[in-house]
């Protein structure tokens, strides 16, 4: 069955990676491919790795089916005319690294404003008062909705579609994801409708303003490019700070390395991206027989390009799994490869590096529990803690 030990899932990537580079993975017949040079070339080859069978993986036979919807944008291959058609409607320049740019005092703004309310504490919950209302922030301001969101209940939202491993969780668990599937839907048609009525400059009256070949998008497209929008926006950039802060935490050196320079923020951060991936698993489907290292992936077989641990591949990397803070490495597949990357890169990158610049212009020691004692996402598709209780020190 498909799982890997939650705190630290890398040893048993590195064993498949080594000694089994096409898995098998019984029952579920899936296949694992995790060499660096292997995920690299099936992430953009979509003559033989489709992503338009995704939503399968995504969208799991215990869901009833009103909550179940097309997410067309990460289900169309590059090669198909919609893709850059769909891309476009969300990869807005709100999301270029020049817009990202202007928004760093903003960013920092917000930093500084959640650093005060626990700067004279020395414990603190990190994911509550820091990572999620941050990543919250920025989120609301780079859509343009910082009026609209009501910050918890996406919280719940997003925080439930980590859930949605294929294996079905008990039944209080399932309400519950439907619960809020259902509730978020409901804030996507009352925005839409409003906007229709009193557009604004936000991100939902740019999809109302868009058309597709002369035509405007149904509110089902538009609410389905929100949501890709809101799942790949909240959990994983949260997940990438919380990471951060442990790795700070359990590598004394490394934190006064950063302390010392801190003109190298935008390295540790690659470094940390490349270790730590929040979303260690991209989806494919064969559209063919494949067969890599002599092995056949039968044609229509669910492939998970381990992109963790592709980034820890030593045919890559050297010494790959440890945190080399002046590595910057700049080709690591946390985000993707090929023309249907992350939209979300430069915003995960630009908002990551101001809030450590942040947090460690204030904190100079950091102690949490080790990764073991922590609770992490019940999920092989995710690498994040769901909290982090940090006692922290701070400069004098
Ligand atoms: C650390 C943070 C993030 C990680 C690790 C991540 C990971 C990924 C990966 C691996 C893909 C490509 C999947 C594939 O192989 O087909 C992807 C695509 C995408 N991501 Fe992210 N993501 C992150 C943050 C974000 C953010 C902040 C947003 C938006 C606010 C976002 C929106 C998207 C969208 C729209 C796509 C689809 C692109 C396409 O198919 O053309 N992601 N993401």
């Amino acid at each position: 069955m498909l799982t890997f030990p939650l705190s630290n899932p890398y040893p048993a990537y590195a064993s498949i990676r080594e000694e089994h580079p096409v898995f098998h993975v019984q029952p579920e017949d899936m296949w694992i491919i995790s060499r660096y040079e292997d995920v690299k070339a099936a992430s953009k080859d979509f003559n033989r790795f489709t992503v338009e069978k995704r939503m399968e993986l995504m969208s799991p036979p215990w869901l009833s089916k009103k909550c179940q919807h097309d997410l067309f944008v990460i289900s169309q291959n590059p090669s198909s005319a919609k893709h850059g058609q769909y891309r476009a409607l969300v990869n807005t320049s709100a999301f270029m690294a020049r817009s990202l740019s202007k928004l760093r005092p903003f960013m920092e703004e917000i930093a500084e404003s959640l650093i005060a309310t626990f700067v004279d504490k020395q414990e603190v919950e990190f994911i509550e008062h820091f990572a999620y209302p941050y990543v919250n922030a920025v989120f609301a301001r780079v859509t343009g909705l910082d009026d609209a969101i009501d910050s918890e209940n996406v919280r719940k939202y997003t925080q439930a579609m980590e859930l949605l491993y294929y294996e079905k969780p008990e039944d209080h668990i399932v309400e519950y994801i439907e619960d809020t599937y259902l509730r978020q839907q409901l804030f996507y048609t009352s925005i839409i409708t409003d906007r229709r009525i009193k557009p604004q400059s936000d991100i939902v009256s740019e999809l109302i303003k868009a058309e597709i070949d002369g035509e405007a998008l149904s509110d089902a497209m538009i609410r389905s490019a929100l949501d890709i929008l809101f799942r790949g926006g909240y959990q994983n950039p949260v997940h990438v700070i919380g990471n951060g802060l442990l790795q700070l935490a359990k590598d004394p050196t490394l934190l006064s390395s950063v302390l010392r320079q801190p003109e190298k923020i935008p390295a540790f951060v690659d470094e940390l991206l490349r270790l730590y991936s929040p979303a260690p698993i991209s989806l494919r489907h064969t559209t063919q027989p494949v067969t890599l290292h002599g092995i056949t992936i039968p044609a229509e077989a669910p492939v998970l390009l381990l992109l963790a641990a592709a980034n820890r591949d030593p045919r890559r990397y050297t010494n790959p799994d440890s945190f080399e803070f002046n590595r910057k490495p700049k080709d690591y597949l946390t985000f993707g490869n090929g023309p249907n990357i992350c939209i979300g890169m430069a915003l995960t990158r630009i908002q990551t590096q101001v809030a450590f610049e942040c947090l460690l212009s204030h904190i100079s020691n950091i102690s949490c529990l080790s990764a073991d004692e922590l609770e992490w996402v019940d999920s092989p598709f995710v690498h994040g803690v769901t909290k982090l209780p940090a006692n922290l020190q701070y400069h004098n």
